[in-house]
């Protein structure tokens, strides 16, 4: 993700790996046919004191063979995007689910997974993808009790677990905040964290869409693909030319206050206001991160939610989510930590 025009990892490395050799039975295609014919690779790097003079001479041999594999290979990405890690804290649970609904979309037939890695940044402590059937356990996909960012641990399954449609994988990832004086966000950068984890697996023709990814309880991925998400259409939500949504702008700017005081009039016209699909749970939330995190490009949506906001603690009673804490601006300090090597393909553009 984050590549545009590619849309499949073919390959990644860490810190402390020293490359994969793929299972006996599956393969990347590449080149003629259904191959892939164009590679991007993404490198991250991590200069902390802005040093002038660093160079760098890593570099990634693909090996190519002619006899190919039985089975085309790819990666399926799983975990959770919403990451806010409070400072001062010993253990810190996140969770991200590939739901059995969720699978079912991504999936034409059942898959093998031949490896699996987990990825964290470092403040991740432990880590563990688990596999479920009809609710059952069946087993720990990559269970790293103790994790260390810069020695990740490849699980590799000499016989390929089978993974069918409907299936569910939970991913957990354990945090310890302690040495950390701010709150901590999801980010590529190596001070903000992460919680994925890569699956390689084999066919790719019975993979629909390889991110099976959440943002809190949401499929991340359903933006591209739904217009409806939970009752809220959020297209129509964010376009203030709609007159539904023109209407309820208008309505709670003309009563609100954009300052953060709460005026009397305003709080029933929250009440009112969400009532609306768009402005609850999951949703709710997702609406308030966007307008947070890019109040310039959403400055209509930003305007809802400071007046939206402006009476929180007085309606905190009414179970009102808690509003996330303003993004602390984390320096882009990348560390050399991960690259992804995606492959553009011409059949599939659900993500655009
Ligand atoms: C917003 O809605 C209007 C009216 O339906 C439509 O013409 C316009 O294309 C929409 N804009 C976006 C960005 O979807």
């Amino acid at each position: 993700m984050g590549v545009p025009g590619c849309f499949h990892i073919i390959g990644l490395w860490a810190v402390g790996t020293f490359g994969e050799c793929f299972h006996e039975q599956a393969g990347f295609l590449l080149g003629q046919g259904s191959g892939f014919k164009k590679v991007v690779m993404q490198f991250h790097w991590n200069n902390p004191q802005l040093k002038a003079d660093y160079v760098d001479s890593s570099g990634m041999v693909l090996h190519l063979t002619k006899s190919k594999r039985t089975h085309n290979a790819g990666v399926l990405q799983v975990g959770q995007y919403y990451i806010q890690l409070s400072p001062g804290q010993e253990k810190i649970v996140v969770e991200g689910r590939c739901t059995p609904d969720m699978s079912r979309f991504r999936l034409k037939g059942p898959i093998h997974f031949t490896t699996g890695i987990n990825h964290m940044h470092y403040l991740g402590r432990a880590m563990n993808m688990e596999h479920f059937r009809n609710g059952v356990k069946l087993r720990d996909l990559t269970m790293d009790e103790v994790y260390s960012y810069d020695s990740p641990v490849f699980h590799n399954y000499a016989e390929s677990v089978r993974f069918e449609p409907g299936d569910e994988i939970k991913t957990s990832c354990h945090f310890k905040t302690t040495e950390r004086s701010k709150t901590v966000f999801q980010g590529d950068g190596t001070n903000d964290e992460m919680c994925f984890g890569f699956l390689t697996y084999y066919p790719t023709e019975n993979m629909i869409n390889p991110y099976c990814i959440q943002w809190r309880g949401l499929d991340y991925s359903s933006f591209y693909y739904q217009e409806t998400i939970n009752g809220c259409t959020w297209k129509d939500f964010l376009n203030t030319s709609i007159p539904t949504t023109e209407a309820l702008h208008t309505r709670v700017l003309s009563h609100c206050s954009k300052l953060g005081l709460c005026l009397k009039e305003c709080v029933s016209v929250i009440k009112e206001a969400k009532k609306h699909p768009c402005l609850q749970g999951d949703m709710h939330e997702y609406f308030r991160h966007l307008a947070r995190e890019d109040g310039a490009k959403n400055a209509p949506l930003a305007r809802l939610f400071s007046a939206l906001d402006s009476c929180y603690t007085e309606m905190a009673v009414e179970s009102c989510p808690k509003p996330l804490t303003d993004p602390t601006s984390t320096s882009s300090t990348v560390q050399f930590s991960v690259f992804w090597i995606g492959a553009a393909s011409v059949l599939r553009h659900i993500m655009k």
